[in-house]
């Protein structure tokens, strides 16, 4: 599930502040009489190398896979992942293209794998130049890539091509798809969430499929069964099986997410809002919680996407406010701290203390990308967010609000950088004046 959360893009595991750990390991002294000789030993069928044997080893072997390793017993994983490496090493060992003969050898070289690329090229007339493909008959799910011979082949656009099309014109999202869904690289995900176990909905899906030919390589349609592996991620949509039937579209750079004004399953219609979308023409749609009762009698005020705008930005006002996930730990550890701060703060007129869940809500203009992220709006005009990254305790807070938005001396720890987002460009670690952003 980690990869499906590529769609919540906050959810991907971005906890902020994680100490690093380094282990060393001491090398293991009493092997050090072994390890002189250059003799090759085995292990569980895997030679074990080290810096005396290695080059015979190499010089014995026409392919080695080498696993490098630090400690002694990192082989402990071994075997585990196995069909994928021997598959990957007999690619390796074998020649990476192969010359087809005739049109048998072709036919079944095409039908010996889900997707191969053959290239065509004149013989006996210079060598150069790739060639029109001859009739050969397998136009069925062939695509033709067609090459500049003055310009040479495009490995990266070639590469494309191939990416787009591993994969199937409308993909049903499930465990075994979804490694392949976000490692594709596709720029848009169009998402249609139905009910499997209900034939009128799953009925949705043809009109879907016939769009999808048109945006392929540009929008990648996946099906999402609310009912089935598709239910871990409604959350990250704000929705519930009961909103299926339903679309969105994911713009994955930014995680922006669209929505149809009133969901239209036709070909047509999808057609046309996917184009509206590409074009810039459809705001992103923001996902909001409610606002509790008591949000703002609290010392710490509960801010939701409806009603960030008004108190974030009150002119009047310093404002500071916690981005957290519900789950992250990091945010749990600084809970008290914040609460404590809420409380010494809750007279002060012009400063308040507040939290979002940005689990769930979306904010049109702050891209949220770890956890848990603190930002200041100090009071006035100009709509100005600095972005607080020193020590999450009580004492650092307070002196930070005191002193107007900064730090007066280097603080002890500067918790590690959250990835860019969208938009913005990397705050300073001290969240000085250079970080202020105009939203
Ligand atoms: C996917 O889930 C099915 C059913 O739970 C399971 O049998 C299968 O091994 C899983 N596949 C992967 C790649 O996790
Ligand atoms: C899915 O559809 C089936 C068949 O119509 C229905 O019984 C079931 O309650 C639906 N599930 C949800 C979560 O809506
Ligand atoms: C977000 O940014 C855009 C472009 O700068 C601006 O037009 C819009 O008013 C901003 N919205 C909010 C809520 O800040
Ligand atoms: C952050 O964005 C800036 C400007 O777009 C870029 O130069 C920088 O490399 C980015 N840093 C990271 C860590 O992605």
């Amino acid at each position: 599930l980690v990869l499906s959360l590529a769609w919540l893009g906050l959810a991907l595991g971005g906890e902020e502040g994680e100490d690093g750990e380094a282990v060393v390991e001491e090398e293991e002294k009493e092997e050090g009489a072994e390890v002189l000789s250059d003799e090759l030993r085995e292990e569980d069928g895997v030679l074990v190398l080290h810096e005396h044997n290695f080059a015979r080893a190499l010089s014995e072997h026409r392919l080695l896979l080498v696993e490098f390793c630090k400690c002694p017993r990192c082989g402990q994983g071994r075997g585990q992942g196995g069909c994928g490496i021997v598959r990957w090493m007999r690619r390796r060992a074998g020649p990476s293209a192969t010359l087809l003969q005739d049109a048998a050898a072709a036919a079944a070289f095409v039908s010996s794998q889900d997707l191969v690329v053959v290239g065509f090229f004149k013989v006996g007339w210079g060598g150069q130049g790739p060639h029109q493909p001859p009739p050969w008959q397998f136009d069925e799910g062939r695509t033709d890539f067609p090459v500049d011979p003055a310009r040479g082949l495009d490995a990266a656009e070639l590469t494309r091509l191939l990416r787009v099309h591993s994969l199937a014109l409308v993909m049903e999202f499930t465990n075994e798809t979804s490694d392949q869904i976000f490692s594709a690289k596709i720029p848009h995900h169009m998402l249609l969430f139905l009910n499997k176990s209900s034939p009128a909905q799953l009925a949705l899906r043809d009109g879907f499929r016939a769009a999808a030919g048109t945006f392929r390589g540009e929008v990648l349609f996946v099906v999402v069964d609310v009912t089935g592996y598709g239910a871990d991620v409604l959350p990250f949509f704000g929705m519930t099986p009961a909103d299926a039937p339903t679309l969105r579209l994911v713009k994955m750079e930014n995680n922006r997410k669209y929505r149809m004004a009133q969901d239209a399953f036709s070909d047509a219609a999808i057609r046309t809002f996917v184009q509206a979308v590409l074009d810039g023409k459809v705001k992103p749609h923001l996902m909001s919680a409610e606002p509790p009762e008591d949000w703002d009698t609290r010392p710490v005020k509960v801010l939701v996407g409806k009603t960030f705008e008004q108190v974030a930005f009150d002119e009047t006002k310093n404002v500071f406010v916690k981005f957290y996930a519900p789950w992250c730990s990091h945010c749990q550890a600084m809970a008290a701290a914040w609460e404590e701060l809420g409380e010494r703060y809750k007279d002060h007129e012009d400063i308040v203390i507040a939290e979002l869940d940005a689990t769930a809500n979306e904010l049109e203009n702050i891209t949220i990308s770890g956890f848990p992220t603190l930002h200041y709006f100090p009071a006035g005009p100009g709509r100005k967010m600095v972005e607080y990254k020193s020590a999450r305790d009580v004492e650092t807070f307070s002196k930070f609000l005191e002193n107007g938005g900064t730090l007066p001396e280097e603080p002890p720890v500067v918790p590690k950088t959250p990835e860019n987002s969208t938009g913005r460009e990397e705050p300073s670690p001290l969240g000085t004046a250079e970080s202020r952003d105009e939203l």
